[in-house]
C-alpha cells in the first residue's frame, strides 16, 4: 500500500508529499528525482538530449520498482498517471490523490524560468489548453485536494485525514 500524489506540474506534489510521509512515517519518494539520480543529469537535460519518448521510458520503469514497495508516499511527474497502464499500477497498489490547483496559482509558483520542459511561462493560451486536456485524467484519482491556497503543511494533514480510513 502506498500513497501517489498526481497533479499538474506545480501543483505541490513534491513539498505535499515530503510532509505527508513524515506525518505517517513513510519513506518519500519523488519520481523526477529518481529519473534525474538514475541518468545523472536533469529531467530538463534528459528532454532536450534524449526527447521525451527517453525520459517517459525510464519513467515508467521507476513506477515499476517503486509499485512493488510499500510504505511509500509517491510525489509522481505530472505526465505519469495520464497513461491508463501507469494509472492501473497506481490504483492497484495504492491510494491516488489529485493535487489540484488553479492555473494562476501555478504560474505564481513556476514563473518564467522553471526549468520544467513543458512549462512555458509565456504560453498561456497553450498552457491552459494542456492543463484543461490533462483534467479528465487526473479526476480518475481516488480523491482530489485543492492546493490553490493552502500551504503545504495543511494539505498533508487534510489527505491524512483522508487516506486513515481507507487503511481500516
Ligand atoms: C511533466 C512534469 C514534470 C516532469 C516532466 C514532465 C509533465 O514533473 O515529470 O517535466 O508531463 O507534466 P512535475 O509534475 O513534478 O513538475
Amino acid at each position: 500500500m502506498n500513497v501517489y500524489l498526481v497533479g499538474f506540474m506545480g501543483s505541490g506534489k513534491s513539498e505535499v508529499g515530503r510532509r505527508l510521509a513524515e506525518k505517517i512515517g513513510w519513506a518519500f519518494e519523488d519520481t523526477d528525482e529518481i529519473v534525474e539520480t538514475l541518468e545523472g543529469r536533469t529531467v530538463e537535460r534528459i528532454f532536450a538530449e534524449s526527447g521525451e519518448g527517453r525520459f517517459r521510458e525510464v519513467e515508467q520503469r521507476i513506477l515499476g520498482e517503486v509499485s512493488a514497495r510499500t510504505g511509500r508516499v509517491v510525489a509522481t511527474g505530472g505526465g505519469l498517471f495520464l497513461h491508463a497502464q501507469r494509472r492501473a499500477l497506481m490504483r492497484r497498489t495504492g491510494v491516488v490523490v489529485w493535487l489540484d490547483a488553479s492555473l494562476e496559482s501555478i504560474r505564481e509558483r513556476l514563473g518564467p524560468e522553471d526549468g520544467r520542459p513543458l512549462w512555458r511561462h509565456e504560453e498561456p493560451i497553450a498552457m491552459r489548453a494542456l492543463y484543461e486536456k490533462r483534467r479528465a485524467a487526473y479526476a480518475l484519482a481516488d480523491f482530489r485536494v485543492d492546493t490553490s491556497a493552502a500551504d503545504p503543511e495543511e494539505i498533508a494533514s487534510r489527505i491524512l485525514a483522508r487516506v486513515r480510513p481507507v487503511w481500516r
